[in-house]
């Protein structure tokens, strides 16, 4: 059994963290097979398989929309942005700028996740600083 989901001593994390990172690693998870089945379906020959793949790709989708709401629900700033961004038509990468600007710094990342880092690099807080 792996701990790759870890990147501080296991046992110096709050259970609510580590909860969370087990999270964060079935979503990339979840996301690798969902890549994984696009493949196999690309190049599937035999219908029957291609069907049964098919179906499997729809448990993947499901998987991880599910792991993503979790997540979402423990971090509010997350979920902000990612209202801003999801189901939203139009340009991506100007739904995401705007929907992190309006996050600003309130919100908090660390809403549930235990400890008071939000997992953030702090970069997007340089945005519009003077150098
Ligand atoms: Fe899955």
């Amino acid at each position: 059994m792996g701990f790759d989901q870890y990147h501080e001593p296991p046992e110096e994390l709050p259970a609510e963290t580590r909860t969370f990172a087990r999270l964060c690693a079935s979503l990339t998870e979840e996301a690798e097979a969902i890549g994984w089945y696009e493949q196999r379906l690309a190049v599937e020959q035999d219908p029957e398989a291609h069907a049964v793949m098919s179906d499997a790709v729809g448990e993947e989708y499901k998987h991880f929309a599910m792991d993503l709401e979790f997540l979402l629900r423990k971090k509010p700033k997350w979920r902000q942005i990612a209202e801003g961004v999801l189901f939203q038509d139009g340009d991506i990468v100007e739904h995401g700028e705007a929907a992190e600007a309006a996050a600003g710094d309130e919100g908090g990342g660390s809403g549930g996740g235990g400890g008071a880092y939000d997992g953030s690099l702090g970069i997007g807080s340089l945005k519009g600083a003077t150098l």
